[in-house]
């Protein structure tokens, strides 16, 4: 399958990597293509795997995976390439947290998954993986997540068994079905807590 990245940091070079070792086509979508580090990823992985801008990975991706941080870029990458992503399977892995003293989410009255679906009209939203750091979300059971079971949320059937079986080939043994997007809004709690719970035990170990 043809996957379309748009950016080209920790998430889009760790699953992009991991796709491409599963047969699939990755361009990693940038706003500098030719930077020393997507050079390297590009070496790094081979024929299947290109660095090219934002518009061009967002055409060839018969699915696109959103790997824009902060989330607060999203809508505006969004509407710069909605023609190329209309009537596609949209991955999104984001979430919204306002750090401060007491972290919580940016939304209240509906989820970012919900919103990046409102940005993206003519595309097929599906929420997942969003509360693993990116090492956990390739591989879960070398990082002794056992058993390793998956959940997504989306409004299209057809677009979440696409996706599930895009984690199946992360090492994913089952993907339970959530239900529609609204339910990537107990996704996101769960994002939020696994934030503040790493964050924690990082300061702890400082
Ligand atoms: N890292 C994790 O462990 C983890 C875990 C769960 C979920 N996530 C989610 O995954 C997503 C990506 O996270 P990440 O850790 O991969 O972030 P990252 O390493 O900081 O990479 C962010 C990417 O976003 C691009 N970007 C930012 N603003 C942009 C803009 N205005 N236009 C175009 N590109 C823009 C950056 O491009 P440049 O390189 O050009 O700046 C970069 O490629 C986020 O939504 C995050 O919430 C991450």
């Amino acid at each position: 399958m043809k996957i379309g990245v748009l950016g080209s940091g920790k998430v889009a070079k760790g699953l992009g990597k991991a796709w491409i070792e599963k047969a699939h086509e990755v361009w990693l979508g940038s706003r500098n293509p030719i930077s020393e580090d997507n050079l390297k990823w590009a070496k790094d992985v081979g024929p299947h795997g290109q660095v090219r801008s934002l518009k061009e990975a967002a055409q060839f991706g018969e699915v696109i995976l959103l790997a824009i941080n902060p989330w607060t870029q999203l809508e505006g990458v969004i509407q710069s390439i909605k023609k190329e992503i209309a009537g596609k399977v949209v991955i999104d892995v984001s979430n919204n947290i306002e750090f401060s003293s007491t972290p919580k989410l940016a939304f209240t009255d509906r989820s970012l998954g919900q919103a990046v679906q409102q940005w993206a009209t003519d595309a097929y939203v599906v929420k997942t993986l969003n509360h693993l750091p990116v090492a956990t979300m390739i591989r879960p059971k070398a990082h002794g997540i056992s058993p390793a079971i998956m959940w997504i949320s989306g409004d299209q059937d057809k677009a979440k068994s696409v996706v599930a079986s895009l984690i199946r080939d992360l090492g994913w043994n089952e993907v339970v079905d959530l239900g529609n997007l609204e339910k990537s809004r107990l996704q996101e709690v769960i994002g939020l807590t696994t934030s503040v719970i790493i964050t924690d035990l990082f300061s702890k170990q400082k």
